[in-house]
């Protein structure tokens, strides 16, 4: 007896400690919607959502023309201009920050003290004096020639510190100095508890200018350069699984997937769809493209000649699944074909909004029943995407009314196709980067 239990007990620690190996390698993350404690109603949701799609599509194309002017008169004021913040601690003792997910930028930077000029936050600003691992950059690192604009700070930074630049499409700016210390990710229970890595090179930026309203403190880069989260913790993968976008519970972001828990994902009754990641060699977005080739609506496949959708040799076009896009953005000549076979196939009477707050396709659903709408298929390459409803379709009731009315949630856009996040929900997304493959399963993301 004595004997089977130590060997029991030896199985046990094995286990445990096996367990905690593979785990090692994964960091969770939590993000949450940044209209989640807004107390907003559904239209106003889809509207800040459109309006959100629309500027940030036009801040992704102007990245690639360099010179060309943003139009800022689609955005409204107090509409925040990201989807969704991560939370996370840096320093020891651990201050909280919460970055913008961005998949489209690698630098992750939050405001510090001492501010020059900062944008308002509701966390107090990251204080380097207060952190006993906090170390500045010298301006010799190569992590410092990596940025696209760095020089050598002189007396006021601290002599040879790293200063940098950085500017995004939007010209928005942030400019500081660049150091590492210890990350803490965040659990959704415990701001400051969960996973510590030490050495992570972060911006502190003491001058940061532009659009800042999602109540970030800062942006945490996930593109594809060597300066990003992903490249940082050396994972090979990363996901994320958003939650419903109306409700108020937090999603789960991975930095090191394991391979048992996204095939545990897919247990839960959906199929894994797989398509390749594409790096474009001319365009200036570090953005993940994918191929997609078509859509079906209903019964119709849309007739879209495939070059349509191509990435151009000149680095335009082409289409990018995207964690700061709200609601799937597509070629105007595309997004009319899609909206006459909505128009052709449902019976609905289609909604005529009184005032012109809402400007997506919707129809008057006259009772509080859920009448079929055409199913909506993206073809992508070696994957189909056959969206749910509630992930193409946004309901709300009619103030006042006794129907409700019912919204394609696509926006009509440039010739960069980008899948938005509101396609995704409730979907576990892996981006596999040392395979260079996306897959998507079905999941319920608050249960992840
Ligand atoms: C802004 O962030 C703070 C700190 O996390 C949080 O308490 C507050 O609810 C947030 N406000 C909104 C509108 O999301
Ligand atoms: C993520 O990468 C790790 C390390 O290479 C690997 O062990 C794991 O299987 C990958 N996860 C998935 C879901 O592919």
């Amino acid at each position: 007896m004595k004997m089977i239990e130590k060997i029991l007990l030896l199985l046990l620690l094995l286990a445990v400690t096996t367990a905690a190996r593979c785990e090692a390698a994964t960091v969770r993350l939590h993000a949450t919607h940044t209209d989640a404690a807004r107390g907003l109603s559904k239209r106003e949701l889809l509207q800040r959502m459109a309006a959100r799609s629309k500027s940030r599509s036009a801040r992704l194309l102007s990245g690639r023309a360099v010179g060309t002017r943003v139009d800022p008169g689609v955005y409204t004021d107090g509409v925040p201009d990201t989807e969704y913040l991560v939370h996370m601690a840096i320093g020891t003792p651990p201050q909280r920050v919460q970055l913008i997910l961005d998949t489209g930028s690698d630098l992750t930077w939050t405001q510090c003290r001492p501010c020059m000029s900062c944008f308002s936050q509701t966390l107090p600003h990251f204080d380097p004096s207060g952190s006993t691992t906090f170390a500045v950059h010298p301006c010799d690192m190569p992590v410092c020639r990596d940025l696209p604009w760095s020089s050598c700070g002189e007396q006021r930074w601290g002599a040879r510190t790293c200063v940098y630049s950085y500017a995004y499409a939007d010209r928005s700016i942030t400019t500081g100095h660049v150091d590492s210390d210890t990350f803490t990710f965040a659990n959704a229970d415990d701001p400051i508890g969960g996973a510590s890595v030490p050495g992570l090179t972060f911006g502190c930026g003491v001058f940061n200018n532009g659009v800042f309203s999602s109540n970030e403190t800062g942006i945490a880069g996930f593109a594809r350069g060597a300066l990003s989260l992903p490249s940082q913790l050396k994972v090979d993968n990363f996901s994320y699984c958003f939650t419903t976008i109306t409700g108020t519970e937090p999603s789960p972001v991975l930095l090191g997937v394991p391979a048992n828990f996204y095939h545990n994902t897919a247990g839960a009754g959906g199929f894994v769809q797989s398509t390749a990641l594409i790096r474009s060699p001319s365009s200036q977005l570090n953005a993940y493209y994918i191929s997609l080739k078509g859509i079906t609506v209903g019964t119709t496949r849309l007739p879209i000649p495939e070059s349509v959708f191509a990435l151009k040799e000149d680095g335009t076009g082409g289409t990018i699944v995207d964690s700061g896009t709200g609601m799937t953005t597509l070629p105007e000549a595309v997004y009319n074909l899609l909206r006459d076979a909505f128009v052709a196939q449902t019976t609905l009477p289609v909604h005529k909004p009184s005032s012109s707050s809402v400007s997506q396709l919707c129809f008057s659903m006259p009772t509080r029943e859920k009448p079929d709408v055409p199913r909506l298929v993206l073809h992508l390459e070696g994957a189909t995407l056959d969206l749910p409803r509630e992930n193409y379709m946004f309901e709300f009731e009619e103030a006042g009314g006794s129907g409700s009315i019912t919204c394609l949630a696509i926006n009509s856009g440039d010739d960069l196709s980008i899948i938005g996040n509101f396609q995704q929900q409730n979907m576990h997304v892996l981006y596999d980067l040392a395979n260079n493959m996306l897959s998507f399963v079905p999941a319920q993301c608050n249960k992840l």
